[in-house]
């Protein structure tokens, strides 16, 4: 069945309008989040829950049925907006091919699962794909490996281009590279009608002005999975089809930046180093707020991760040095740091709810996109082209010209 994405989208942008008032407010920025008025009973639950329930309802395929009623309705509905058809759902169509050196493990997983729904999906593609914003071309080399076309491979990082050559050279394929900026003019003559163009995870303006620059000059076949959308020059985000300009809803950077916060592939330590930053990050501010008497957070930039190596007292002084900050007079660096970490676990907790958002919003960006290639003359069909728990970014949209 052909799915409708047009009236998905509509229902979409009227559910997320709805309840913008869940997803819009940051709990980091300030407490207590607006929303807490209207849900007193959720956000006591919320409020309640300890470190290590948090951290359960934060993993992927959480159990919310000890949570309260409007909790479990906005996460059914986000759950239905959010399901996508599996574009590689047959592994028999998966040409059994071992992993190549050098390629890590869930790389080789996103490779061969997009290189397959490229193949499966895009059978009338010329066979000399172009690989866009390539890195080292795992991608371009496992297409021209399987085809055994003319790849090129585009990509604006001189040394992968050359680990990228290498490593084609080695495999005895005679992929092309050509180092380049997307952005800047000339490598879209590299966008000719009947080459076929796969970007994976090519960062927001990336795989945008791909799309655009392939609708100008009349690119055949497109396969795109588009990643960290926050990744753009302006502000708020700019739709790129005519159904969003008129959906009634704008997106900031903020917002985008939602989509790209998931933790699933996070290692246990990397997901420790976060928290002890935030936490540390809330004490200071906490401190800060109580000398200024302004109750909202400032956030004070990036700071080098040997500043978390260290304890909380030499962070905070490396910050306030920097920053030209006056701690308070009455400093206690343990009880500001214990704050710290009890703020955090209360946004963690209240973040639930913002939480139920991440996919849908990410779905209602597929969907402009989708809509874009559509209003552009374009049969399109997207899904998930591997499991979310090799990549989050698992959404995958394939283009034909009519
Ligand atoms: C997230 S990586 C994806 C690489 C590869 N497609 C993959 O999936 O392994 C994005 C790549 O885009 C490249 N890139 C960033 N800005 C670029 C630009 N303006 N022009 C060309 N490539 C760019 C980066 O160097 C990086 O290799």
């Amino acid at each position: 069945m052909v799915e409708n994405y047009q009236q998905r989208f509509s229902k979409l942008s009227e559910w997320l309008r709805r309840w913008s008032g869940l997803w819009v407010p940051r709990p980091f920025v300030g407490l207590p989040v607006s929303w807490e008025a209207d849900f007193p009973d959720l956000a006591r639950v919320l409020r309640a829950l300890s470190e290590a329930e948090i951290d359960e309802l934060e993993s992927p395929g959480p159990d919310f049925s000890h949570l309260p009623e409007d909790f479990q309705g906005w996460a059914q509905q986000a759950k239905e907006f959010s399901q996508w058809p599996d574009l590689a759902k047959n592994e028999d169509l998966l040409p059994q091919v071992a992993r190549p050196r050098r390629v890590p493990g869930k790389k080789w997983e996103q490779v061969r699962h997009f290189a397959a729904a490229c193949l499966t999906h895009l059978p009338a593609a010329n066979r000399d794909w172009l690989d866009w914003c390539a890195g080292k071309g795992h991608l371009g080399r496992t297409l021209a490996a399987w085809t055994e076309g003319q790849v090129t491979c585009l990509e604006q990082n001189q040394a992968l281009c050359q680990d990228g050559e290498t490593l084609s050279a080695k495999a005895g394929l005679t992929t092309r590279f050509v180092s380049a900026d997307v952005l800047a003019d000339s490598p879209q003559t590299l966008l000719d009608p009947e080459r076929p163009v796969a970007a994976l995870h090519a960062c927001g303006e990336l795989h945008m002005r791909l799309m655009q620059s392939a609708v100008a000059r009349g690119v055949a076949h497109l396969a795109v999975a588009p990643c960290c959308y926050h990744r753009i020059s302006v502000d708020p985000y700019p739709p790129m089809s005519e159904a969003a300009r008129q959906s009634g809803l704008t997106l900031g950077r903020h917002h985008l930046r939602l989509v790209a916060f998931d933790e699933v592939l996070a290692s246990p330590k990397r997901k420790r180093l976060r928290r002890v930053e935030q936490a540390w990050r809330l004490g200071l501010d906490l401190g800060l707020g109580e000398s200024s008497g302004e109750d909202r957070y400032r956030p004070l930039g990036p700071a080098p991760r040997s500043w978390f190596r260290n304890d909380f007292a030499f962070f905070c002084s490396q910050m306030a040095e920097r920053q030209e900050l006056t701690l308070p007079p009455a400093w206690h660096p343990a009880q500001a740091e214990s704050r710290g970490w009890q703020r955090l676990r209360t946004v963690r907790a209240l973040g639930l709810v913002r939480g139920l958002f991440r996919r849908p919003l990410e779905t209602w960006l597929i969907l402009d996109r989708v809509l874009y290639l559509q209003e552009s003359g374009y049969h399109v069909q997207a899904g998930s082209f591997c499991p979310y728990t090799v990549t989050p970014r698992n959404l995958l949209i394939m283009a034909q010209g009519r």
